[in-house]
C-alpha cells in the first residue's frame, strides 16, 4: 500500500542496491553515450564509477537492447531526438545529460513524468557564440567575407587608380558604417548579454526584447530595452537572435515578422534554425527586403544547408555549419562538464544544472537527481567526486568504453 502523498502510477526503475556485497565488485551502473562514438574524456571522469557504451545512434531504434534495458544515465549531442515514445522504451534511466546547452530534441516534461532528470551544459561557449556572432555581424557590415571570397577567386583590384577605386567600390557595395546603427537583440541571456557588451564597443546602439527577464538587466548593460518583438524589428537596422527555442517562438522570424523589420536590415541567427521560416528568409533575401543574412544554425541539420530555399539567395548569405560554439577550450569542457553532471548523479552529488527540476516537482519526484540524489545510484558520500581541473587524463588502456552499436551493426564486439 502507498503512503499518502508517495508518487502513483510510476513504473519502478531502478531497483535499489541496499547493503554491502560480501565479495566480488559491485557491478556499476551503465552510462551510455547515443549518438556518438568518441568517449576519451568522458571515460577518465567516469571510469570508477560506471560502466561507459557508446551507441553511435541517430534514433531510439538503433538502440542496443542492453542500453535501453540498463542504462541509468545518458549522455547525448543534438544528433538523436527523445520524443516521449523514446523516453518511455528506456527502463532504467534516471538521468540524461545533453553535451550541450539546448534541449530542444528532448521532451522534458515526458521525461520528468518518467522521473527523468534531463540536464544541460549552459554557458561553455558564451564567449565562442558571441564572438562569432560579433564576427558575422562585422563580416555583414564589413563585407569582409565576400570581399576575401573575390580575392581568392582572382577578381583583379589593380591599374590606374581611377579603375581600381571602381573596382573596389563596385566590389565592396553595401558595405556600411556601424556607429549608431541599431542591433536589436532578440533574447538577452547569457550569449544576448554577451553579444551586447561587444556591440557596444563597436559603437552600436543596443536594444534587445526578452519578455521573460527582470527589469533592471537593460541599466546594468547601458542597453534599451524594448516590449515587444514588433518594437525590436522596427527599430534594427541589424537583428540577431539569441532565444532559446521552445514551443512558443517556433518560426519567431517568418514572412510576416520579417514585413515588420526595416527594409533592408541584416539578419544573423546563431540560436537555433527552427527560430526562423528559410522560405520567408529566402524570400525577403531576393527582394532585398532582407540586405543579407548570416546564420550559423539551419531549419534541416546536419543536411545541406543550401538543399531548400536558401539555395538560390547563396550570394547574400554567410551560412556556417553549426560550429559557433566551437573552440578546442570550449569542446573540451562541454565534455568534461557534461560526464561530471553524470558521475554527481552516480554517486549522489547535487546536480547542477537539471533543466525539468520543475516538471519533477510537479510529478510528484520532488526535486528529482537535483535534490538528494538517485533512487538505486550510490549513496551521497561515495568515493570520487571531483571537479574536471583535476581529471586523470589522457588515453586509457584497460578501461576502454564499450560499444553498444544494435547487435545487427557489424561494429559489435
Ligand atoms: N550556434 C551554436 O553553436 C550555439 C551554442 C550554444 C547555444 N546556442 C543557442 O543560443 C541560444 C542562446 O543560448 P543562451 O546560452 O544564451 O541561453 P539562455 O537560456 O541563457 O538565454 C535564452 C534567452 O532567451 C529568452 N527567450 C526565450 N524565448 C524568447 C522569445 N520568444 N523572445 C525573446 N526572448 C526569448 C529567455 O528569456 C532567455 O533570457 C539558444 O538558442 C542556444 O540553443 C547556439
Amino acid at each position: 500500500m502507498l503512503a499518502a502523498g508517495a508518487p502513483v502510477n510510476k513504473r519502478p526503475r531502478v531497483d535499489a542496491r541496499g547493503g554491502p556485497i560480501s565479495n566480488g565488485p559491485m557491478p556499476r551502473p551503465l552510462v551510455a553515450l547515443l549518438d556518438g562514438r568518441d568517449c576519451s574524456v568522458e571515460m577518465p571522469i567516469l571510469k570508477d564509477v560506471a560502466t561507459v557504451a557508446f551507441c553511435d545512434a541517430q534514433s531510439t531504434s538503433e538502440i542496443h537492447e542492453k542500453v535501453l534495458n540498463e542504462a541509468v544515465g545518458a549522455l547525448m549531442w543534438h544528433g538523436i531526438s527523445l520524443a516521449k515514445d523514446d523516453l518511455e522504451k528506456f527502463k532504467a534511466l534516471k538521468i540524461i545529460v545533453r553535451v550541450g546547452s539546448g534541449v530542444d530534441n528532448i521532451d522534458i516534461k515526458a521525461a520528468a513524468d518518467l522521473g527523468i532528470s534531463v540536464c544541460n551544459v549552459p554557458g561553455y561557449s558564451v564567449e565562442e557564440v558571441a564572438d562569432s556572432t560579433m564576427c558575422m555581424i562585422l563580416n555583414l557590415y564589413r563585407r569582409t567575407y565576400w570581399l576575401a571570397r573575390m580575392v581568392a577567386e582572382d577578381k583583379k583590384f589593380t591599374g590606374p587608380d581611377a579603375v581600381r577605386m571602381d573596382a573596389i567600390r563596385d566590389a565592396a557595395n553595401g558595405s556600411a558604417r556601424i556607429r549608431g546603427d541599431t542591433l536589436g537583440i532578440v533574447g538577452l541571456g547569457k550569449i544576448g548579454q554577451a553579444v551586447a557588451l561587444r556591440a557596444k564597443a563597436f559603437g552600436f546602439a543596443v536594444i534587445f526584447y526578452d519578455p521573460y527577464i527582470q527589469d533592471g538587466i537593460d541599466r546594468a548593460l547601458g542597453i534599451t530595452r524594448v516590449f515587444t518583438l514588433q518594437e525590436l524589428l522596427f527599430q534594427s537596422d541589424c537583428v540577431t537572435l539569441h532565444c532559446a527555442l521552445n514551443e512558443h517562438n517556433h518560426r519567431l522570424i517568418n514572412d510576416y515578422t520579417i514585413k515588420q523589420m526595416r527594409p533592408g536590415a541584416f539578419l544573423v541567427n546563431t540560436a537555433r534554425g527552427g527560430l526562423v521560416d528559410e522560405e520567408a528568409l529566402a524570400a525577403a533575401l531576393k527582394d532585398g527586403r532582407i540586405r543579407a543574412a548570416a546564420i550559423d544554425v539551419h531549419q534541416n541539420e546536419p543536411y545541406n544547408i543550401f538543399a531548400g530555399p536558401l539555395k538560390d539567395v547563396k550570394n547574400s548569405i554567410i551560412a556556417t555549419p553549426h560550429a559557433a560554439y566551437y573552440s578546442e577550450a570550449s569542446f573540451g569542457e562541454l565534455r568534461e562538464m557534461a560526464a561530471t553532471e553524470i558521475r554527481r548523479a552516480i554517486v549522489g552529488h547535487s546536480l547542477r544544472n537539471c533543466v525539468n527540476k520543475e516538471y519533477l516537482k510537479l510529478a510528484s519526484y520532488g526535486d528529482g537527481l537535483n535534490g538528494a540524489g538517485a533512487p538505486g545510484l550510490p549513496a551521497p558520500g561515495a568515493p570520487g567526486s571531483y571537479y574536471p581541473s583535476q581529471m586523470p587524463r589522457g588515453p586509457t588502456s584497460t578501461q576502454e568504453s564499450h560499444s553498444l552499436i544494435k547487435p545487427e551493426s557489424s561494429d559489435i564486439h
